[in-house]
């Protein structure tokens, strides 16, 4: 991409810390030269104690920056300084995208529609599953308990080695969420038709346990929302058990899709040379 193009759009940012790691401005960047636009998104390390200076540079526009993407460990922050968040912040507590508008900086968190959307792509016909399995109950695990209610699966088990966690979202979500104890985890697998890892377990270098998934539905969609590797031990256990499974790249790439929108104006497709380019950024790492 040549310089001019870079300085002359719409500039918008991922910031964390660290943040050096993040996939973020490959698949933005991969955006704005396939569409042709002019602009640029690239990561910007904000320590923990300069956050909120930070977001006042953005507010008042001395950042230069239109908004941006924000993760570990500023996502609560950017939701309590934002002007005016959305309800699905609102109600997670923690923002994952901003963005200026009438003067005003706005926050939305992508998570929960990235996680649908890439379902939607990858295994159309999954959201008829009456009954959802989610394990674990930490960050990741909000977004997508939101999510599954919001589009309505009636019952969603939250299971989790710290049970009064799974209990503190079940609480938070409504009466759709039931918390459960990892014991619990073949009973209210029976029956369900989409069973989701939102654990560390399984990510590289990570033991993953044995995992029955037979007393869900035959139909069942099993996904993981770790993405190194690719294949997760969850997934490649359902495979053999011979569930449709569904790998969590497609959430990253799906979330990014409402930030881009808003700061550059159109809305970017999630495509195979897209996912092409961020598994071959995952072999060289
Ligand atoms: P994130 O924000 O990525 O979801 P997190 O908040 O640290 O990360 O949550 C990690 C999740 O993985 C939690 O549900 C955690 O269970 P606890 O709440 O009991 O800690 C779960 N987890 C991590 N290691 C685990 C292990 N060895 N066995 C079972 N669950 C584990």
């Amino acid at each position: 991409m040549d310089d001019s193009r870079e300085t002359l759009g719409p500039q918008a940012f991922v910031t964390g810390f660290p943040i050096k790691h993040s996939r973020s401005p490959l698949i933005h960047g991969y955006w704005l030269k396939t569409l042709g636009l002019p602009g640029s998104y690239r990561a910007h390390e904000v320590a923990p104690a300069d956050f909120s200076v930070f977001v006042d540079s953005l507010k008042s526009g001395e950042s230069g920056f239109v908004g941006g993407n924000v993760t570990i460990p500023h996502k609560e922050m950017a939701f309590k300084l934002a002007d005016d968040p959305d309800e699905i912040s609102e109600e997670l507590g923690a923002s994952n995208t901003l963005w200026m508008e009438d003067g005003r900086l706005k926050a939305t968190n992508t998570d929960g529609r990235g996680f649908t959307a890439n379902l939607d792509e990858r295994h159309s016909g999954w959201d008829r599953a009456q009954s959802a399995v989610v394990l674990g109950a930490g960050g990741a695990s909000r977004a997508i308990v939101q999510a599954l209610r919001d589009r309505g699966v009636r019952e969603i088990h939250l299971v989790n080695r710290t049970v009064e966690r799974a209990q503190e979202l079940a609480d938070r979500f409504g009466p759709k969420v039931y918390a459960h104890s990892m014991a619990a985890l073949p009973e209210v697998m029976r029956g369900a038709g989409l069973f989701v890892n939102t654990t560390s377990l399984g990510m590289a270098g990570e033991e993953a346990p044995r995992i029955d998934f037979s007393p869900l539905l035959p139909d069942a969609v099993v996904t993981d929302i770790v993405y190194v590797p690719l294949k997760t031990l969850f997934l490649t256990q359902a495979v053999r058990q011979g569930f449709p499974v569904v790998d969590g790249l497609g959430m990253l790439l799906h979330q990014a899709v409402p930030g881009f929108e808003k700061w550059f104006g159109r809305r970017p497709v999630v495509d195979e040379k897209l996912r092409a380019l961020i598994i071959e950024d995952m072999d060289k790492h």
